[in-house]
């Protein structure tokens, strides 16, 4: 990790350097000109030459290889040799410039990384040692003269206090540096990464407030639009740029005026209030709105947060039909079981009176009418009483071929169109399901009286059981009614099932609804397909379950 752009590293320690030798250049001129100096001036310029002349070096260097971090090094460790000869030069332990160690040591820590500080510190320390040692023994002569005898004893100590004061500075300025680069790194860092976590944070908070379902609306203090998402706009059939700086009066009708709702919400105990409103669009149309105020932090405005009601008035007046339709369904059972009792008592007394006065001709006919109508009277009025005031299931193990065939034995024996023929298909297995017996006799009965009903003229009425191999759900029975009648339109089709649908005069409409009452409380399906003049095909779809 490199702490700094290496090519400005480069050029700032090259720059620096010629600013340090200048100033000592500078100094020592000045020293020398005042007054003696403890060592001799023209070897300390000849090295801020030198200083100069590898200062120019590096500048090349670091134009042929911008960026590189090996000259920052190579440069710092130069310093160190010429630091060292300065020492030398200003006279060995006598020079007050072992100082400048500490100055490489620092930039080390803080151009190129923490822990090279310790190596520059143990190389300072290292030459350091050397120079003193070689000095000591005489390995090199002494730049500075020596006027009297030489004092081993007092030598020997100076260079171990010098070089060891040296060690101890060295390192605890790179300890420090290294420290302190690292912390400042790791700062950086962690301000670099705060940054990118808050600018993806604020992306996820864009992201959030455009695809909220609601529409999310920002008022000012003066009730103007601030801002606006997608939902919004799409509700409103307007544009953000459009939407910012419409009124609050302006959008929505049925809703307090803005100064209203703001002291409505401020005296809220959460805060917060709700609203409903009829939100005005530019094509003329307005769609009822839920909305839910709040204000905004530090006061700066109102957040509206609003839902289409449209569906939910919809459903709630369908509600409210249904409502109605079965309140009204109920009293018209009740009504129906109240009148059965009257036209029993009718019926009764008509019959008794037809035996008694032995009426003839047109007297005999009305009261015979008289009777047929109140059995009519009475059989619509048991078919509805089925229909909506269905008993309930009683479920046994039911051999539903035997209830078929049962079924049919009544038609034929019953029936005034002797032309139809009766086939009974697939009927070689015993299939047995989980029903109540009488009921899905019931729909049997009505499935066949209406295939009769459909063959005016003669045909043939299908009825076959069958247990088809179970396609992937649980097992079930399959009962199908098929006849070679009129068939149903494509148009009449889908209203067959519903109660009252009817096409014949004296029909009631209810068998099919029964039908398919029975069929569902059972947990099945009823399907029909038909071709007009050609015949029809219902199919009782009925779990088998444990039998
Ligand atoms: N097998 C069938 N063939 C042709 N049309 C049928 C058949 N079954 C029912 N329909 C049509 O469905 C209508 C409703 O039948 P249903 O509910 O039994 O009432 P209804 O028999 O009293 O008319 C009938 O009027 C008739 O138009
Ligand atoms: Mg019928």
């Amino acid at each position: 990790m490199p702490a700094v752009d290496g090519g400005a590293g480069a050029r700032g320690l090259i720059v620096a350097r010629a600013g340090l030798a200048a100033v000592l250049a500078g100094s020592v001129v000045a020293a020398y000109a005042a007054g003696r100096l403890p060592f001799p001036v023209q070897p300390v310029l000849a090295l801020v030459a030198a200083t100069y002349g590898l200062s120019a070096l590096y500048l090349v260097l670091a134009r042929r290889a911008p960026g590189s971090r090996r000259l920052v090094e190579v440069q710092i460790y130069g310093d160190v040799v010429l630091e060292t000869a300065l020492i030398y030069l200003t006279g060995g332990p006598h020079s007050v410039f072992p100082l400048l160690y500490l100055v490489s040591i620092l930039t080390a820590s803080i151009v190129v990384a923490p822990a090279q500080s310790f190596r520059v510190a143990t190389t300072a320390v290292l030459l350091h040692g050397l120079l003193l040692w070689a000095q000591f023994y005489r390995w090199i002569p002494p730049i500075v003269g020596e006027a009297g005898p030489r004092n081993l004893g007092m030598e020997g100590s100076l260079a171990i206090l010098l070089i060891s004061g040296n060690v101890c500075a060295s390192f605890i300025v790179a300890y420090l540096a290294s420290h302190l680069a690292g912390r400042l790194r790791q700062v950086h860092g962690e301000a670099r990464r705060s940054e990118a976590s808050l600018a993806a944070l604020q992306v996820l908070h864009e992201d959030i407030v455009q695809s909220v379902a609601s529409g999310l609306l920002t008022f000012d203090r003066q009730g103007r639009v601030t801002s606006v998402n997608r939902t919004a706009e799409t509700l409103c059939l307007r544009a953000a740029a459009d939407l910012r700086g419409t009124t609050w009066d302006a959008l929505l009708a049925g809703a307090p005026p803005f100064a209203t709702a703001w002291a409505t919400v401020e005296r809220a105990s959460a805060r917060r209030a709700r609203f409903e409103a009829d939100l005005l669009r530019p094509d003329g149309t307005a769609i009822p709105i839920g909305m839910s105020v709040s204000f905004l932090r530090r006061g700066r405005g109102v957040i509206c947060s609003f839902q289409d009601l449209t569906e939910i008035r919809r459903m709630e007046q369908r509600v409210r039909h249904a409502d109605r339709l079965a309140a009204l369904g109920r009293m018209a059972a009740g009504l129906a079981h109240e009148i059965r009792n009257p036209i029993g008592a009718i019926r009764g007394s008509v019959e008794v009176l037809r035996e008694s006065l032995e009426p003839r001709d047109d007297d005999r006919r009305l009261m015979d009418i008289v009777l047929r109508e109140s059995d009519r009277l009475d059989a619509i009025i048991h078919e509805f009483l089925q229909f909506s005031r269905p008993p309930r299931l009683v479920r046994v193990p039911t051999d539903l071929g035997a209830l078929a065939d049962e079924i049919l034995l009544m038609l034929e024996h019953q029936q005034g169109a002797p032309r139809v023929r009766i086939a009974r298909p697939d009927r070689e297995a015993t299939i047995k399901a989980q029903v109540d017996p009488s009921q899905m006799r019931q729909a049997l009965w009505n499935l066949c009286l209406n295939a009769v009903q459909a063959m005016p003229d003669g045909g043939e009425l299908r009825v076959g059981v069958r247990a088809p191999a179970p396609a992937g759900g649980p097992p079930v029975a399959e009962v199908v009614v098929e006849d070679t009648g009129i068939g149903i339109g494509e148009a009449a089709l889908p209203h067959v099932f519903e109660p009252f649908y009817t096409t014949k005069t004296r029909g009631t409409g209810l068998g099919l609804s029964i039908v398919h009452r029975i069929v569902e409380d059972h947990g099945g399906e009823i399907r029909v397909e038909s071709q007009p003049g050609a015949g029809s095909r219902f199919t009782l779809l009925l779990p088998i379950g444990e039998v």
